[in-house]
């Protein structure tokens, strides 16, 4: 069963710039134990406007609640839904006991991504899109990516620190990444549907460098602000396997008042070969029929031109092993998103040399057929 999680270290970003090194200490320290162990750290004096955020989940709510026609409007398949409406039922976890998808989200990227960039990669770095007649939905939106942003790119100072690399090798690597913050709504489970296996997010691992949840709000039947429905719902983390505990701990996410989170992604892992963890979660859902609950995420890419392999200091045998070969930020991004359903089997197909078939072409003109 679960554990408690007053053992997962707190950290106050500004300690990552403190003048004081024995402060800058203490915050790499504690960003050593919480992403090297949890996974997770809680950070306090973020900075992210707490106000706006539930702003936004009003105007988020209103997106919701119009027919689907009007959010199919919002829906971007050919972009593989990296800007605008996902609806439930779209997105897989890659390890998926095969339920049902109960999430509709809607993707933003908190900078205008440079030409160069859309071109090589139109679905990764594409620009955002914004429902007609929703001014104030945009306005919070971009201005909480934005913020939320700082908080990773921080972070990766803190990281930096943690690690004993140069202070700006990861806040550098994250500079113009394909970024994408996801507003969430997790919809009601059906009477039969409660007390089943089903949960609102299977258990996975995010792909990014960096994921930051601000916090979310669970609705009751009515539509209504309310408390946590059944104390058991919500975030739940997989702790790094030891001797001790071979599958890890599963523990409840407990966010203390004013603290936001912060979770290791799959790219981080690789980077530091390991000595950081991808931390694995699940969302469960509360065990009353007909609550709902918003939520956001941020999750901070590297740039797609950055390598995915273990930096220098973290390269050894297993690492080069388990972490190999090297590839592009931009090329495993887009496998991860074939693998997690949200982008064609065939985009795998621009991988490589494209263009065998002009020479097939040639020869059947030639051979005037
Ligand atoms: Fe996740």
């Amino acid at each position: 069963m679960s554990q408690s999680t007053t053992e997962i270290p707190v950290v106050d970003l500004g300690d990552i710039s403190s003048p004081r090194s024995e402060v800058r200490e203490r915050a790499a320290a504690q960003i050593r134990e919480g992403f090297g162990h949890f996974g997770l750290i809680y950070i306090r004096n973020h900075g992210v406007d707490m106000d706006r955020l539930e702003s936004f989940y009003d105007a988020y709510l209103e997106f919701c609640a119009q027919p689907e026609s009007e959010k199919q409007k919002m829906s971007t398949p050919s972009i593989w839904y990296q800007r605008g409406w996902t609806p439930p039922n779209t997105e897989k976890a890659v390890v998926a006991g095969g339920q049902p998808d109960f999430k509709e989200c809607y993707f933003v990227t908190p900078e205008e991504p440079s030409e160069e960039l859309q071109r090589e990669y139109p679905e990764l770095y594409a620009k955002n899109i914004w429902p007609e007649g929703a001014p104030e939905f945009k306005e919070h939106y971009i201005e909480l990516s934005r913020q939320l942003q700082q908080v990773a790119a921080h972070l990766m100072r803190g990281s930096a620190l943690a690690l004993g690399l140069a202070p700006h090798t990861l806040e550098g690597a994250v500079d113009g990444g394909p970024h994408v913050t996801r507003a969430l709504r997790y919809i009601p489970l059906t009477t039969d549907q409660v007390d089943t296996d089903i949960v609102w997010g299977e258990e996975h691992t995010d792909f990014n460098l960096v994921t930051i949840l601000p916090g979310g709000r669970f609705l009751d039947p009515d539509g209504n602000r309310c408390d946590k429905p059944d104390p058991d719902a919500g975030l739940y983390l997989r702790t790094r396997p030891t001797a001790e505990h071979p599958r890890g701990r599963k523990i409840q996410g407990k966010t203390p008042a004013g603290c936001i989170v912060a979770q290791v992604g799959q790219q981080l892992e690789i980077l530091t070969g390991g000595q950081f963890l991808a931390t694995p979660h699940v969302v469960e859902a509360p065990n009353k029929a007909g609550y709902s609950r918003v939520a956001v995420a941020h999750f901070a890419h590297l740039h797609a031109h950055q390598h995915l392999f273990p930096l220098k200091p973290f390269q050894t045998e297993e690492s080069t092993r388990g972490y190999g070969p090297r590839v592009l930020v931009g090329t495993y991004n887009l496998k991860t998103l074939v693998d997690i359903g949200l982008a064609p089997a065939d985009a795998l197909n621009r991988l490589g040399y494209t263009h065998y078939d002009r020479l097939g072409k040639m020869r059947e003109e030639e051979d005037g057929k």
